[in-house]
């Protein structure tokens, strides 16, 4: 049992509190919060939702998992794009999902998207990357939920190269799973996704005084 309860928490989003895994520092693990579990997955769930009743909270990291699974079933090593999940632990504060963590090239945890356009940050070499991290993602099998820019971060690979990873988004929350049965449907959702998301961009990089140009195609 691995205790995070007087643990720094090194990053949050909606529903997760991030920590360092105690015994591995190219890791971290990723906990729900008590307070998500309560207003997200509080009280009954109607019949239709008979996987959540199962699975309960826990279902996001099924969804995860899952896509994870589906990249590497077409063989070939982990796309660099996405965030490799390694496996789970017990902790004091739950089911823990633990991830390779992304850092900097200076070793710091590493910058979202949304920090990078706000710093003003995102220069021609980074929207280049952007770019090809789009490319890597709507060409891989991979089912995306939530493209925001808190769910891509900025990091050096282990080739030495800095390039984005999408960390969190990943898998579908439908009840019907469109995504997983066509192949093309799944890719014209994430090209949609995509511009989307360079419009994300664009505009938090235009309100910190930035060029607004949408990143090329
Ligand atoms: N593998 C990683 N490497 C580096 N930083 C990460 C990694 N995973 C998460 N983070 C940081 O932690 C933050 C929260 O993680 P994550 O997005 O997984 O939480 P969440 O609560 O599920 O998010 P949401 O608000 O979208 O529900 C991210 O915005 C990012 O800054
Ligand atoms: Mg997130």
């Amino acid at each position: 049992m691995i205790r995070l309860k007087d643990a720094e928490i090194i990053a949050a989003g909606h529903t997760r509190d991030v920590y360092r895994h105690p015994d591995d520092a190219s890791l971290l693990i990723k906990v729900i919060r008590a307070s998500a579990i309560a207003t997200r997955y509080g009280r009954g769930s109607p019949w239709y939702k008979f996987k959540r009743r199962r699975y309960a909270h826990l279902i996001s990291y099924l969804r995860e998992v899952r896509e994870q699974i589906a990249v590497h079933a077409i063989g070939g090593p982990h796309p660099r794009f996405l965030q490799k999940i390694v496996g789970f632990v017990e902790t004091d504060m739950g089911m823990g999902l633990v991830v390779e963590a992304v850092r900097a090239a200076d070793g710091s945890s590493a910058p979202t998207v949304a920090a990078l356009a706000a710093e003003g940050a995102l220069d021609e070499v980074r929207l280049a990357a952007l770019d090809r991290f789009l490319d890597e993602m709507v060409n891989s099998p991979v089912i995306v939920a939530d493209l925001n820019p808190f769910n891509v971060v900025y990091g050096r690979g282990a080739d030495g190269v800095d390039h984005f990873v999408l960390i969190d988004g990943i898998g579908h929350k439908n009840l019907i799973p469109l995504e997983r049965m066509s192949a093309r449907l799944n890719r014209w959702s994430k090209v949609r996704k995509g511009d989307r998301f360079r419009q994300m961009v664009a505009a938090r990089r235009s309100a910190s005084g930035q060029s607004a140009t949408v990143v090329n195609r």
